[in-house]
């Protein structure tokens, strides 16, 4: 039996995403017999009733605790309290079920290990450099994990006319979810989406638009799991679809060739390595008509409600999601073990 305090919420766009792994996490780790309190990095520990109000709704309804302020309000939480609650400090392990913000870009990772407890996922280097796509897409090159062609903005319409030819997709390099995205067709519409992204990171990049199939591989502990295939209904794996379901379809494991699968589940463990990424992570794909593999990123701490993908893989290796929550958590401890070396 562990201790585990389950952190979520955050102050990002992804709060409800949150609330939603959340609930399912919780509602698994205690199925498994863990004794399990939730903490919200905005309002801080829940109680029974809060917990109840908190996690039971459905996503897309605002929980109480929002309003404005979120930001401020969760740097207080996290500055001032986390450190000092009897949970966190009893705890075996935390469990983090946050998206984007503090919580995914190495933050809230070195502030845990400042407190010295455990948690899952990755460690805050790791985290960080999963969150910046430019650099996160050098170390897959120097892997050998190949990757779309790219340049940082400012980039001129000529230049990307030359290097990678039209249409490029247009995106912030530290957001997810697709948000600030934009596939730019031709030269005149270039600015207006460097500047739609420009309102999400100051670094925004260009990159090679892949046409083709999109797949998905989680990595959990050091085995890559079953490769999945997604078909969004619109042209890119947007926001909508990511988030409305019934958006996209989704098989696991993909119906494609053995070599093609074993390929992909290969570059993945490389671009977890190349990052450093520990207990879990899942890396995006696109495969083009010519059957090239470009690799678009890594995601450190994936969705985790039981229809996402990552859970999605796991179940297609005869993993269910309780023991999959069990075993991130687990592999949280081990991780602490190996920084104490
Ligand atoms: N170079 C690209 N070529 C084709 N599609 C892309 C490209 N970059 C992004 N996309 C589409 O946009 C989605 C989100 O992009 P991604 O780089 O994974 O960022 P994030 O998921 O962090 O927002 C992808 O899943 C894919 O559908
Ligand atoms: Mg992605």
């Amino acid at each position: 039996m562990m201790r585990i305090v389950v952190l979520t919420g955050g102050a990002t766009a992804e709060r409800a995403v949150a609330f939603a792994s959340a609930s399912q996490i919780v509602a698994a780790l205690r199925s498994r017999g863990h004794s399990v309190s939730v903490v919200d990095t905005v309002s801080g520990p829940l109680d029974d009733a809060a917990e109840r109000a908190q996690l039971g709704g459905v996503v897309g309804t605002a929980p109480p605790a929002d309003g404005p302020d979120l930001e401020a309000r969760e740097r207080r939480l996290l500055s001032e309290r986390l450190a000092e609650l009897d949970a966190v400090r009893r705890a075996d392990v935390v469990f983090l079920a946050v998206h984007g913000g503090v919580g995914e870009n190495g933050t809230l990772q070195a502030l845990l290990d400042v407190i010295g407890v455990p948690y899952t996922g990755s460690g805050p280097l790791a985290s960080a450099l999963a969150m910046d796509k430019d650099l996160a897409k050098r170390l897959f090159r120097a892997t050998g994990v190949p990757v779309p062609a790219w340049f940082m903005a400012p980039v001129a319409p000529e230049d990307v006319t030359t290097a990678l030819g039209w249409p490029v997709i247009v995106k912030p390099s530290k957001q997810g979810s697709s948000v600030g995205l934009t596939l730019v067709k031709k030269a005149q519409d270039l600015d207006a989406a460097v500047t739609l992204a420009a309102r999400y990171d100051d670094e925004v990049m260009a990159e090679q638009f892949i046409p083709g199939r999109e797949l998905t591989v989680g990595v959990l502990g050091d085995v890559p799991l079953p490769v999945g295939e997604i078909v969004p209904k619109h042209e890119l794996f947007d926001y909508e679809t990511k988030y409305t379901p019934g958006m996209s379809d989704e098989t696991f494991p993909a119906r494609i060739e053995t070599l093609l699968a074993r390929q992909l589940q290969e570059y993945a463990l490389m671009a977890h390595r190349a990052l450093k990424l520990g207990g879990y992570s899942r890396v995006d794909f696109r495969v083009s008509p010519e059957g090239d593999i470009f690799c678009l990123e890594a995601n450190s701490l994936p969705g985790m409600t039981r229809t996402s993908l990552f859970p999605q893989a796991a179940q297609a290796a005869g993993i269910a999601f309780p023991e999959l929550c069990e075993r991130i958590a687990r592999l949280a401890r081990n991780n602490e073990a190996g920084a104490r070396e």
